[in-house]
């Protein structure tokens, strides 16, 4: 019995498909590389020095998963093949739409087709839009998204939740990721954007190595601590653990079951330079700019629900997550490209 990991050679892919080996698990892999590389689920092997049986291809190809099903023994799923840049979302929608909603689409087809019923999915806090207070928990009200991408990720969970509708013997997790950031301890594995990164802890990475002359800081005046934006930053390795405890839990459970994954604690954007200075020793040169259109001032969890259904917490602090970053940036200035 194996678990496909759709996505496997992307940021949490890889780390998480670190954990399932470590865990014991064997995996069927698939990635297209549309924002990934063939190096990552090499590194993942080096890390764990056990072997995972991959394919190349795309999840909207109901042929390789046709194949996939049939030539192995597909215990569950857990999908992260999707696209996820916000602001992308909102220039290329339909290309969001086709990869993110069609993709799942094709690949819950294919999961009915070859009767495998255990799916966890990668959902994220965006869904819970901007009116909800936080700590934001899962019984909130979701789908006031702002942007294609979120919509993508909300649409996903009602056509979930409508497939165990139909049919109740499906186990599936939808995971809503809050903010992930770090790396794998070993400095092989870490997360590689295209081009200049939108998101705060690869552009602070950038900065410290010199790929980039200063870090913007995007909106001064939010009504929080320090005028700064709050997010809830979580270890990806924290994060990928989650994944474990989620196929567990579907081993012997049916139903649709939500899940928030973060730490429960919100740091500013001020915070995360300030820990990142004193874990790498150096000084990220700042520029304060105007909001970023679409943010909110203050986005973190509860995360108690997969505390008490799933016996999974956070365990790693906002110093593992900026050391361990900074390890990855500084043996990987090109990220994995040499
Ligand atoms: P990523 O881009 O690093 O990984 C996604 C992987 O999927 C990549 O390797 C990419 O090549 C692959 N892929 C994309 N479309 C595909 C397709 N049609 N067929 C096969 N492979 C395909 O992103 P990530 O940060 O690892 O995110 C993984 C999942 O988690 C995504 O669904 C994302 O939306 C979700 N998520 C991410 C975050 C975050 O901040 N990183 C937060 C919440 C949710
Ligand atoms: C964090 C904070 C910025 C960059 C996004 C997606 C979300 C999820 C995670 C997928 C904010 C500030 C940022 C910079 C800055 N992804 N910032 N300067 O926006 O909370 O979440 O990634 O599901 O859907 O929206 O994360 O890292 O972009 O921003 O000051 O150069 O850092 O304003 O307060 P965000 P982020």
């Amino acid at each position: 019995m194996a678990i496909l990991v759709t996505g496997a050679a992307g940021y949490i892919g890889s780390h998480t498909c670190v954990e399932l080996l470590c865990g014991g698990y064997d995996i069927v892999a698939i990635d297209n590389f549309s924002n990934s590389s063939q190096t990552a689920l090499d590194m993942v092997e080096r890390i764990t020095g056990k072997k995972m049986r991959f394919y190349p291809g795309d999840i909207r190809d109901k042929d390789i998963l046709n194949r996939i099903f049939t030539e192995n023994e597909i215990d569950a799923v857990i999908h992260f093949a999707g696209l996820k840049a916000v602001g992308e979302s909102c220039e290329i929608p339909l290309e969001y739409y086709d990869n993110n909603v069609y993709g799942s689409i094709v690949l819950c087809k294919a999961m009915l087709q070859h009767n495998c019923k255990r799916l966890v999915f990668s959902s994220s806090a965006t869904v819970y839009g901007e009116n909800n207070p936080s700590p934001l928990r899962e019984d909130m009200p979701v789908g006031a998204a702002t942007n294609p991408y979120g919509s993508s990720k909300y649409i996903i969970e009602l056509i979930l939740t409508d497939l165990f509708n139909c049919d109740n013997s499906f186990g599936i997790c939808l995971l809503r990721y809050f903010n992930p950031i770090g790396a794998h301890e070993s400095g092989l594995i870490g997360e590689d954007p295209n081009g200049i990164p939108n998101n705060l802890m690869p552009r602070i990475t950038q900065t410290a190595i010199g790929r980039l002359p200063y870090l913007p800081i995007r909106g001064t005046d939010y009504d929080t601590h320090d005028g700064t934006g709050v997010r809830d930053y979580i270890h990806v390795a924290d994060l990928a653990k989650g994944h474990i405890k989620a196929v567990e839990k579907l081993a012997n459970s049916t139903g649709v079951f939500t899940y928030n994954l973060g730490t429960g604690t919100g740091y500013s954007v001020y915070d995360l330079v300030r820990a990142f200075e004193k874990a790498s020793g150096l000084k990220i040169p700042c520029k304060k700019e105007p909001r970023r259109p679409g943010d909110i001032a203050v986005c973190y969890s509860d995360p108690s629900k997969a505390f008490k259904e799933l016996g999974w917490k956070a365990e790693k602090n906002l110093d593992d997550m900026c050391a361990d970053s900074f390890r990855w940036q500084k043996n990987n200035p090109n990220g994995y490209r040499k």
